[in-house]
């Protein structure tokens, strides 16, 4: 990657009213992440490490969204909504720290790949000031237009402003541009607002460079990557081009889907080749799947790790912090939360395991819950390697099971088993012989003599 140094103005101060939303628009989500954050990930990943975010409210939380991704965050409050132009200016102090690039992209187009930004900037590094994101639009309506002329970008017209002719024109300006950082603010000062919104116009700055004798060129890119959300619907189209892609990547990468459209996955969804994903199955973020796993049919997963060789559901539930070894089971209707399950171990039926550390090889009977919570506070089951719990035993926590110990079925446990003991904790049976028939004798009796009355 060049060494020119970059930095990366995020404009996001707009009101999002089309949203119909509390939430600022660019922290809506995307494959479980702010759509801010994608665009800043992008930005990093094509070394545009420093950002500049032009806001309008939500500042902080904005600027948390994407702190994560980028090295560098500074924020910009643009308070009055004057353009793209004006809004580009609103980071005038974070230009001013001087770079040879800038790249300037919109809060809102989440789908933006690092390819597209790579390709603007080496664009800027071959000797052009200005470098647009251009794409070409089934209906071009409302898109600013570009006009090119010999391979080079002659000006962006908006809709608005364009005569009959441009408005012909299908090759649209996606937004998106990278600016020779060194010209940037005498050019961007240079933008006016004389036109038919009376706002200032970040495309203008294509003629004003022209006009000082420097080069701009429109590079094309697919319609997807610069796809903008303004209200609820596109946001559900991006999610689904971006669901469809990351599916693809997965699949391509050695990963089996039997109905991919059925697959719901994180932007930070991990699973190694080999693995079988069958349909229906939903990945919150946080997610890290190895190889050779099988996640049967409607399972849902967030915040977990599974090693090799694991089987998880049908219809089973891994909550954040559940860590599942190598060839573990977790079958059925089994929830596991913040819990270890050793090497082997299986919790095939029916099972709730809440705070827990489950050692090597342990089974883990049908209806086994660990009673984690006392209203107040969660408590820690441990339960070790080898152990075998019984069906339908509540494990009331803190509480230990040793290694290898036993527990029998339909057990109440509050209290330390050892190692290799046997835990009863239920009530002794006690057989009657031939006192079913006086039973039934009896609640027949008292049966009929309630229909006689
Ligand atoms: C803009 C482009 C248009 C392009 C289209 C692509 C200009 C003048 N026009 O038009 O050529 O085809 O995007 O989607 O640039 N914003 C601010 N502050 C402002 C104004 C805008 O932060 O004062 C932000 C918005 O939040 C948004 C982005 O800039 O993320 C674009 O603004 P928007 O009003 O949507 O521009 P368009 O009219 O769509
Ligand atoms: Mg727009």
């Amino acid at each position: 990657m060049t060494s020119r140094s970059c930095l990366a103005i995020v404009l996001a101060a707009g009101e999002g009213t089309r949203m119909k939303s509390k939430l600022a628009k660019v922290l809506h989500r995307v494959g479980g992440l702010p759509m801010v954050a994608h665009v800043a990930r992008a930005a990093a990943a094509a070394g545009g490490n420093d950002l500049a975010l032009v806001v309008g409210r939500d500042a902080q939380d904005v600027e948390a969204a994407v702190r994560p991704f980028v090295s560098e965050v500074s924020v910009h409050v643009q308070s009055e909504r004057l353009g793209t132009g004006h809004a580009v200016l609103a980071a005038r102090a974070a230009i001013e720290r001087g770079y040879d690039e800038l790249l300037i992209m919109f809060g809102d187009t989440p789908l933006i790949n690092s390819d597209a930004l790579r390709l603007a900037r080496s664009r800027l590094a071959e000797g052009a000031s200005v470098a647009v994101m251009g794409f070409r639009a089934s209906d071009p309506t409302g898109y600013g237009r570009l006009i090119e002329r010999e391979g080079e970008l002659v000006a962006i017209r908006e809709h608005k402003d364009a005569n009959e002719d441009e408005q012909r024109i299908n090759f649209c300006n996606g937004g998106l541009m990278a600016i020779d950082g060194r010209v940037a603010l005498s050019m961007l000062d240079a933008i006016g607002n004389r036109n038919s919104k009376g706002e200032y116009y970040l495309t203008d700055i294509v003629e004003i460079a022209r006009s000082r004798g420097k080069k701009v060129v429109a590079i094309e890119v697919d319609a997807a990557s610069v796809l903008g959300v303004n209200n609820r619907v596109e946001l559900a189209e991006a999610e689904a081009i971006f669901q469809s892609r990351a599916r693809r990547e997965l699949m391509l990468s050695g990963v089996s889907m039997v109905a991919p459209e059925t697959v719901w996955l994180s932007w930070d969804t991990e699973i190694g080749s080999e693995t079988l994903v069958e349909p229906n199955v939903w990945f919150g973020p946080g997610v890290k799947i190895a190889e050779s796993v099988v996640i049967h049919a409607f399972s849902h997963i967030e915040g977990a790790s599974v090693a090799s060789g694991a089987q998880i559901g049908p219809f089973a539930r891994l909550r954040p912090g559940t860590r599942l070894s190598e060839n573990t089971k977790a079958g059925n209707f089994v929830e596991i939360k913040n819990a270890a399950i050793g090497a082997g171990a299986k919790v095939n039926h029916l099972s709730y395991i809440g705070d827990a550390n489950v050692g090597a090889n342990a089974n883990i009977g049908a209806g086994t819950i660990t009673c984690n919570y006392d209203g107040y506070n969660k408590h820690l089951t441990e339960i070790g390697a080898g152990a075998f719990i019984g069906s339908n035993s509540a494990l009331v926590a803190p509480v230990r099971i040793g290694d290898n110990a036993l527990i029998a079925a339909g057990s109440v446990i509050t209290q330390e088993v050892p190692d290799d003991a046997v835990g009863f904790a239920r009530a002794r049976q006690s057989n009657k012989p031939g006192l079913a028939a006086l039973v039934r004798a009896k609640n027949k009796a008292m049966r009929d003599s309630k229909r006689r009355s």
